[in-house]
């Protein structure tokens, strides 16, 4: 019987589909096979291209371009993009002058609209089709964000009650008006987002939450990023009614909350571990951002960095993430050099076929769409990005990331340009 390939699009390029942090499918001569589904192209087949039938099907023929999923970026401020190579010091001196300052222009509505539509088709270009964004604490930017985003995100205006400068700072009654109709709107397009716990009082927290987990919504906010920030939030919770027994930082948001599997919490860096075993009981995930915390010199911030083995042996879930404007660099081939490089230069082995995992489905778990996106793999939507060739002697998945790693070492910024073709759902979002 002849096989009816009139629904169907083949891909033919060198495919890799990441599968655990230790295995990536390579498929040196492979073929993509996509069918039309009611939610768009959908994965077929993907392998090795030899006796996959052609005939009737429409055909992109990639040669030996590189062919792999898009990204997920599970932390990032979108409302950040101005302040990602500012100078840093300390997180809470960069806040200060420069993160809260670009935030604010946010306040104007036509900026905000256009500074959404370049930044989300920037980010779409770079190849991030999924991930949990933080904006700024205003309404429309939150609407103007959801209205371009391409992809499965969770969006958030953050939540700032106290210890903010006056331009940035709501009353409770203002930040808990907002974010319930916002949580009751968008349900799980829609992320609570406290800031953080010295920016967002424990009621707002708390009342908010509620609202949130009945709405089926993401949560997010920072976790032990900074040494200074930490001796900060403690002092200011011991010192607070109800609070003067608080045990450590996760302790503050288990008692207002906000712990669980749909909730994100940034870095994580300094967490004992107590801390982690309560992360992992409540299956609340962290976004590991190792641009942003890598030194100054390399324009992070200077955190410190993420134990990930500790984090793996503690049962945590956890996905990296660029933080822009923490981070410096949106493309997240740079996030995964970075998370390569500085686990190598403490000796610890981390490898590119980790690093895609944790830019891709490690992702699409912690956004909850890990069955219908992440990777390639048979039945997903067909959400991928296409790369120049590498050379011919790249014979595994590890080499071919390696080779498209050293391709911004000299410009990290030529990151974002490497997807000659960026497709979602099996059409081209962008092509080169
Ligand atoms: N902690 C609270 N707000 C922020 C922010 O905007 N960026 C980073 N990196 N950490 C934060
Ligand atoms: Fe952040």
């Amino acid at each position: 019987m002849a096989i009816d390939n009139s629904q169907k699009k083949i891909v033919f390029g060198q495919i890799l589909n990441p599968i655990s942090d230790t295995e990536c499918e390579f498929h040196k001569n492979g073929a993509l096979v996509m069918r039309n589904s009611e939610n768009g192209w959908i994965v077929d087949y993907v392998g090795d291209c030899e006796g996959v039938s052609v005939e009737g099907a429409q055909i992109i023929d990639l040669a030996d371009r590189v062919i792999m999923p898009s990204f997920f970026d599970v932390h990032f401020h979108w409302v950040q993009d101005d302040v990602r190579t500012m100078p840093k010091a300390k997180l809470l001196e960069w806040l200060e002058k420069y993160t809260f300052p670009s935030e604010r222009k946010f306040e104007n509505e036509d900026y905000s609209k256009e500074k959404a539509t370049f930044f989300f088709k920037r980010l779409a270009r770079a190849g991030t089709l999924g991930g949990a964004v933080y904006s700024s604490i205003h309404e429309h930017a939150l609407h103007h964000a959801l209205e371009e985003v391409v992809g499965h995100f969770a969006i958030g205006n953050v939540q700032m009650t106290m210890n903010s400068p006056e331009f940035l700072t709501q009353t409770k009654e203002d930040a808990i008006e907002l974010s319930n109709r916002m949580a009751r709107q968008y349900g799980p397009r829609y992320a609570l987002t406290p800031r953080f716990a010295i920016a967002t009082d424990p009621e707002t927290m708390l009342e908010t939450g509620k609202v949130a987990k009945e709405s089926n919504c993401f949560i997010q906010t920072h976790l032990s990023e900074n040494e200074g920030e930490i001796d900060f939030v403690m002092e200011i919770y011991r010192n607070m009614p109800g609070f003067e027994d608080v045990k450590n930082y996760t302790d503050i948001y288990d008692r207002v909350g906000l712990l669980g599997p749909k909730t994100i919490m940034g870095h994580g860096i300094h967490l004992s571990e107590e801390e982690l075993g309560v992360l992992a009981r409540t299956q609340t995930a962290i976004a590991h951002c190792p641009t942003s915390n890598a030194p100054i010199e390399e324009l992070g911030l200077g955190s410190g960095l993420f134990d990930f083995q500790k984090t793996n042996q503690a049962g945590v879930r956890w996905a990296l993430a660029s933080d822009i404007g923490g981070g410096p660099i949106l493309s997240m081939f740079d996030v995964m050099r970075s998370f390569v490089e500085q686990n190598a230069r403490a000796q610890v082995e981390a490898t590119y076929v980790q690093a895609l995992y944790r830019s891709t489905v490690a992702g699409a778990q912690v956004m909850g769409v890990e069955d219908i996106a992440g990777n390639l793999s048979v039945g997903k939507e067909a959400n991928f990005i296409v790369l120049a060739p590498v050379s011919s002697s790249a014979s595994s998945a590890e080499a071919v990331l390696t080779e498209v790693a050293e391709r911004g070492r000299s410009e990290r910024s030529d990151y974002d340009a490497l997807p000659e073709k960026v497709f979602f759902r099996g059409e081209a979002l962008f092509e080169a």
